[in-house]
């Protein structure tokens, strides 16, 4: 890992303020502007890290390389803004490409949702979704954005992918489902949920 990829993402996560303290026992019903605001930064966190890394990668050697930010990279700064903001933010897909990352049925719903909102003209960029729900556990904040798929994107997730990096997908993930996507096509959705009890 190149020392100017990983200050990157440290300066990402830094931005961050720390997660405010919420917790069941202030309040019966919590405000949700708060704790949508927490969800919001951190999927922007999430977000610019990751971009910041792959554009780095890419750069440095093309998407051969950028394949290990996106296998390795990704889970480890979705695990450090999720310790930092103690809160869960992962990305989900129906076609993903790590197994890992389907979608439980609520975020499959919303998925659902952002497809047919995106339908009946909606920006894709502003597409987001959230609710406060009841588990076995207690209240749980949910929020979701949906991720769009950029230019940048098609050399690994697109119609036609170079045979090396293809190989090099197919070694990693035998059931990729992550490729034929287009500019513009939803991608998949950022997922933050935070346990409020
Ligand atoms: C260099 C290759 C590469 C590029 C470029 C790339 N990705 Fe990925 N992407 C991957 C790999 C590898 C994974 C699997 C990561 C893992 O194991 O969690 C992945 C996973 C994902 C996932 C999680 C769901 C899934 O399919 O497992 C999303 C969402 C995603 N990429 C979106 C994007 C977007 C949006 C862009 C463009 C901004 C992009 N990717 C660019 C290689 C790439």
């Amino acid at each position: 890992m190149n020392r100017k990829i990983q200050a990157n993402s440290l300066l990402f996560t830094c931005l961050l303020a720390a997660a405010p303290a919420l917790h069941a026992a202030d309040t019966a019903a919590p405000d949700p502007a708060p704790l949508a605001d927490q969800a919001k930064a951190s999927v922007a966190a999430f977000a610019a890290a990751l971009k910041s890394e792959l554009l780095a990668a890419m750069q440095a050697g093309g998407p051969l390389l950028a394949i290990d930010v996106c296998h390795a990279r990704a889970p480890a700064i979705a695990a450090e803004i999720s310790r930092q903001q103690e809160l869960q933010v992962s990305r989900v897909s129906q076609r993903n490409r790590n197994p890992g990352n389907a979608p439980n049925d609520w975020q499959a719903a919303v998925l659902d949702e952002f497809e047919a909102r995106r339908t009946a003209g909606e920006d894709l960029a502003a597409l987001s979704w959230q609710s406060l729900a009841e588990t076995d556990g207690g209240q749980e904040f949910r929020f979701m954005k949906a991720i769009p798929t950029a230019p940048l994107c098609l050399g690994c997730h697109g119609e036609s992918i170079a045979p090396p990096v293809r190989e090099k997908l197919a070694e990693l993930y035998p059931d990729d489902k992550a490729t034929g996507f287009r500019e513009g096509d939803i991608r998949g959705a950022f997922v933050v949920t935070r346990q409020l009890d």
